[in-house]
């Protein structure tokens, strides 16, 4: 255990996806309370039987529609009276998503925008005016380092995938987003943090993986498990004053 969460209800969008699903672990392996919010119901109801704990409760929540939030958010507070923090995790993207950056059309651009940084958007309003309310809350949005970076195209060489030019508009988005809404709400006991981890181990191509590896200093790419720490400490209270900032986990590659 890394600290104890203390029944801290933590609402986890995306959170049958591949780092979704490690934090819900997290969270409950500390003490937590986990929702875990995600678009795909036949996922969801894979993890409750998968995790099958006490402490989880799960809602199908789209993050770019205001109803579903709202709902989400109303169903929460009905179970359990309280939330104490929103982790903005989901990934949604379009069906043309990944293309190179000279083949990207202006719609495919647009599109994957308004699903993934408007949705991290709406979900971080929608939850703000419910924890004004309340008079308490903590959201921890997920951007990336190339959020913060521009790409290293060259670890991509050679391989069939490249780093989205969408992804670098709405990673470097969500991390400013955060600091808006931190001082948008000074005063009213609301925290606003990101978290920008590196590549995660998913079977990658092994030249790839090379490559990438060359560049971090220590470890090399990273397993999904090495970012839990860091959103285990932003949800608790050792982070307190921790607010509109932006936590890198990448060993060093971004350097
Ligand atoms: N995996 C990585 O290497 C990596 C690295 C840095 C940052 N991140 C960030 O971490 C977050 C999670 O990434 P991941 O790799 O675990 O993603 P993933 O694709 O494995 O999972 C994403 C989850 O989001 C859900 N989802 C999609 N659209 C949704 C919507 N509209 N509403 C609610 N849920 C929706 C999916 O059903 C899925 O369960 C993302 O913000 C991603 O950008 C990932």
């Amino acid at each position: 255990m890394f600290t104890d969460l203390q029944k801290k209800v933590v609402i986890i969008t995306g959170g049958c996806g591949l780092l979704g699903k490690t934090f819900v672990k997290a969270v409950l392996d500390n003490k937590g309370i986990v929702v875990v919010a995600d678009i795909n119901a036949e996922q969801l109801e894979k993890l409750k039987v998968e995790i099958n704990s006490p402490d989880l409760f799960t809602v199908v929540l789209d993050i770019t529609s205001e109803t579903s939030i709202k709902s989400a958010i109303g169903s929460v507070q009905k179970k359990y009276g309280k939330i104490d923090a929103l982790i903005n995790n989901a990934y949604p993207r379009n069906k043309n998503y990944g293309n190179d950056v000279e083949k990207v059309t202006y719609q495919d651009f647009c599109e994957n925008i308004d699903l993934h940084l408007g949705g991290y958007f709406l979900c971080m309003q929608q939850f703000a005016l419910f924890f004004k309310q309340q008079g308490y809350g903590n959201v921890i949005s997920m951007s990336s380092i190339y959020g913060v970076m521009p790409p290293r195209f060259e670890v991509y060489e050679d391989t069939d995938f490249t780093m989205p030019v969408e992804y670098a508009a709405i990673k470097s988005g969500v991390i400013h987003l955060t600091k808006y809404f931190a001082k948008y709400y000074k005063g009213k006991n609301l925290r606003f943090n990101c978290i920008s981890p590196g590549g995660i181990l998913n079977n990658q191509d092994v030249r790839f993986l090379r490559k990438y590896n060359s560049l971090s200093l220590n470890k090399g790419m990273l397993d999904r498990e090495d970012i839990t720490g860091t959103l285990l400490f932003l949800i608790s209270e050792a982070s307190q004053y921790i607010n509109g900032q932006n936590i890198v986990v990448d060993d060093g590659f971004s350097l």
